[in-house]
């Protein structure tokens, strides 16, 4: 399974602060925002990883993540023009993808919870079709939504609905089989101009092969694209962070626990951060990993 990480866009909410920089490079408390789709993927034991971001943007993610081997990952790097809808990062990711399946996640979502990891490596090896995750929210008209029947199944889909029909978003992770390189070819743009991942999935529920996984209570799902989410994300972070000790999305230690990396390889990228407390964590659990 391939792995894409879809971190361009304009940023316009948070101007003036993405004029000089990219969003999904800002610090959500003591990491870039891009290590926690980074994690996800990694969680999902998905090593060969294409991210996608704007051409300006572009050397500063080259920069701080590089090929990707200090992680025993494979990264490479592709420019998406204009955000022409989430939907292209499947059309430039094309020959990355080749004949395999694809996990896509947006740049800005953070997601954490217990069983995370679990679910993630359960559902790819057996997949036909797409695998969604939804998670219930307040504010639905904001996002794409799910309808569910009482078996679990998804009825219907949707792009922000002015009169939604549940209150369950489609969070910004996808796994696709291969055909979606296809569906996606074949969009049309919507109302807006953007080639819509909503599209791509109401394809697969046509042919009743999207499968919808909750993320139930006691659940984070946050995306960070305002001031307000990028601050609120900030202190869920270092709550849990300061509370019981452990790092969220510290891709060193995922590198370490998913075996990508030695101990050894591990405490060399600490030491390479030993000012920081964040270096610091990663020293000590190169020395001996956190249950
Ligand atoms: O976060 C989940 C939601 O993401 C889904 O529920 C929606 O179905 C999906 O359309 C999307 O909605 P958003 O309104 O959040 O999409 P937005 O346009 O804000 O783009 C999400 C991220 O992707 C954002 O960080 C910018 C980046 N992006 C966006 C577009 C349209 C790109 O890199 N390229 C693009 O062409």
């Amino acid at each position: 399974m391939k792995g894409i990480i879809l971190a361009g866009g304009h940023g316009s909410r948070l101007r003036p602060v993405t004029y000089g920089t990219s969003k999904q490079l800002l610090p959500v408390y003591n990491k870039p925002l891009i290590y926690y789709p980074l994690s996800v993927l990694m969680l999902a034991d998905v090593t060969d990883i294409l991210i996608i971001t704007t051409p300006s943007d572009l050397p500063a993610f080259e920069r701080l993540l590089g090929d990707g081997s200090w992680l025993g990952l494979h990264l490479s790097y592709a420019a998406q023009d204009q955000p022409n809808g989430l939907a292209e990062a499947l059309i430039i990711g094309a020959d990355h993808i080749g004949d395999e399946h694809v996990a896509l996640v947006l740049g800005d979502n953070i997601f954490h919870g217990p069983g995370f990891s679990q679910l993630l490596r359960k559902h790819p090896a057996d997949m036909a079709g797409c695998v969604l995750f939804c998670y219930p929210v307040s504010d639905p008209s904001r996002y794409g939504i799910g309808e569910v029947d009482e078996y679990g199944n998804l009825v219907s889909i949707e792009e922000k609905p002015t009169n939604p029909k549940s209150n369950l978003a489609i969070t910004g992770l996808y796994f696709y089989d291969n055909r979606a390189v296809d569906i996606a070819r074949n969009l049309t743009p919507s109302a807006r101009g953007e080639l819509e991942i909503t599209d791509v999935n109401r394809a697969y529920l046509e042919r009743g092969e999207a499968k919808v996984v909750e993320l139930g209570r006691g659940f984070a799902w946050l995306d960070a694209g305002t001031q307000e989410s990028m601050l609120d994300a900030g202190q869920y972070v270092r709550t849990l962070e300061e509370r019981q000790g452990i790092r969220i999305a510290c891709v060193e230690e995922i590198a370490l626990r998913m075996g990508f990396i030695s101990a050894a390889q591990c405490l060399r990228l600490g030491e390479g951060m030993r000012n920081s407390p964040y270096g610091q964590y990663v020293m000590q659990i190169a020395h001996a990993p956190a249950e």
